[in-house]
């Protein structure tokens, strides 16, 4: 007789307890609780008597052959999976509800199908005939994809152990898949890590690549499917603001390749569109003329990519200044700071500070110190930068500006898109790989640059403003290309 084994799961995060409270004490959320069955079994007179039915699928595509990595067809999927789906590996693909997910993996798949591999597709969420509307909206709907709705993930393992293995089954979406080998609601941590479990003893006992999708709750944590994060091979996240068209593919974690690539997407009325540019994108909405945007020029894995940080600086009506920060680290911006005010002489202690990430991208090194410095002191003393510059050096705690990695891959970029100068460190001038058409002015310390910036305001009001708009590269003015 098995064990009564009821207990009360996070919701969140997963953690059991015996007893019932208010808040989880693992992860500090409230009210997160819920009754399950965490046994992991039912009796066998139950299991024996329930054998998975099989169903029909959608017209079938060809054989598959063999090869370790599978590429998807689409580039900016492939950089960020490292190279294409491996056999028998399971990736996670987190999102917001309404992101894109579905589509992007409509649009992976077809393109899969149509290159003569068995791939399935299993929506949970959207019935046959919703899932083909998209495809018929994308285009697609020739692709020999095998298509089915289903939520039992009993059914569905053995109705895909029958004929060739697949090469691809995408899951969609983890959440609503169930397996009666637990007794917990769909949806429940229980079942969703049960099921999970199944589907990916699936894929290494077949070869076949799984894809899973899952929803991220608010916090940004993908709900549920959290507790499965540490069994499958590669999570991904997929981001983008809602009011915005570029959508970021991102690793989280990927046992077979980089972590630190992104893959750049734009929604468009005919589905998801690459971006293998991604700087011309990020740039193309610049508010030129205004003091306080400066470009960064970024690199994101092995590419470079330029985009534009803005920031505003106005006094403060609080007793305590609010500073907030869009895209990139608060810690980050609390040093910049606390640089300028102690070794600069600007004081900021009774303004507001505000700093964005143009475009959605989210910036995680080091070097956007300077270009942030750049825009938050140009919007201090009210005067614009130069819009043909770029900046990019990482600034210590003592006011140096320090070299960062890969200077000659960031000018090359630069120059690319029409810059004419770039504001670097001065120890990087040395390694800038040659000539890379662009005026280069090298900075030691911060002091030097807020130095600069603070002449350009108090010479404000003469004649450079117009003639700075006139030294915009053309792509970026605005309502151009
Ligand atoms: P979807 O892939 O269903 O999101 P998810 O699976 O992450 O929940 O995408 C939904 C949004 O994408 C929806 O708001 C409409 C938009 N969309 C387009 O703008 N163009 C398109 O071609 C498609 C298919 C969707
Ligand atoms: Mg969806």
């Amino acid at each position: 007789m098995a064990k009564n084994t009821l207990s009360f799961v996070c919701q969140n995060c997963g953690a059991a307890y015996n007893r019932w409270q208010g808040k989880c004490e693992s992860c500090g959320e409230w009210n997160t609780l819920a009754e399950e069955d965490t046994s992991g079994s039912v009796p066998v007179s139950i299991r024996s008597r329930r054998k998975g039915r099989t169903f029909a699928l959608e017209s079938l595509a060809g054989k598959s052959p063999d090869a370790p990595r599978l590429s998807s067809g689409l580039s900016e999927l492939d950089r960020v999976t490292g190279g294409g789906f491996v056999r028998g590996s399971v990736l996670l693909v987190g999102g917001d509800p309404g992101i894109g997910k579905s589509t992007l993996l409509t649009q992976a798949t077809s393109l899969l199908a149509r290159a003569g591999h068995r791939v399935v597709y299993i929506s949970g969420e959207e019935a046959v005939a919703q899932v083909r509307l998209r495809a018929e909206r994308l285009g697609l709907s020739d692709a020999p994809v095998q298509l089915a709705a289903e939520t039992s993930v009993e059914d569905i393992v053995s109705t895909l152990s029958e004929g060739a293995v697949p090469r691809l089954i995408v899951i969609d979406s983890i959440q609503t898949m169930w397996t009666d080998t637990v007794e917990s609601a769909p949806g429940t941590v229980t079942q969703v890590r049960a099921s999970a479990q199944a589907l990916i003893r699936f894929a290494k006992k077949t070869g076949a690549a799984i894809i899973l999708v899952g929803h991220v709750t608010k916090d940004g944590q993908i709900a549920g499917p959290r507790v499965v994060e540490h069994m499958v091979d590669a999570v991904m996240s997929f981001e983008g603001e809602g009011s915005q068209q570029f959508r970021i593919l991102r690793a989280v974690k990927n046992r077979f390749g980089p972590t630190d690539e992104i893959g750049v997407f734009e929604m468009t009325g005919l589905g998801l569109r690459e971006v293998t540019n991604p700087s011309e994108l990020f740039l193309s909405e610049r508010d030129l003329g205004t003091p306080g945007t400066a470009v960064f020029a970024g690199i994101e894995g092995t590419r470079p990519v330029l985009v534009e940080l803005q920031a505003l600086v106005a006094p403060t009506s609080l007793g305590t200044p609010r500073r907030a920060v869009v895209g990139w680290d608060p810690s980050r911006l609390s040093m910049v700071l606390a640089v300028l005010e102690a070794h600069c002489g600007v004081k900021l202690s009774g303004h507001d500070v505000y700093l964005n990430v143009a475009g959605g991208l989210r910036i995680n090194e080091p070097a956007a110190d300077l270009a942030a410095a750049a825009a938050l002191v140009s919007s201090l003393v009210n005067a614009q930068l130069p819009t043909d510059a770029v900046y990019f050096g990482e600034i210590s705690l003592s006011g140096v500006v320090r070299p960062v990695a890969q200077t000659p891959a960031r000018l090359k970029e630069a120059a690319k898109l029409g810059f004419q100068r770039a504001v670097l460190p001065e120890s990087a001038r040395g390694e800038t790989g040659g000539d890379a058409g662009l005026s280069l002015n090298a900075v030691n310390s911060l002091t030097t640059l807020v130095a600069e910036i603070a002449a350009r305001g108090s010479r404000r009001g003469e004649s450079n403003a117009p003639a700075e708009k006139n030294a915009t590269p053309a792509r970026f003015r605005r309502g151009e290309g």
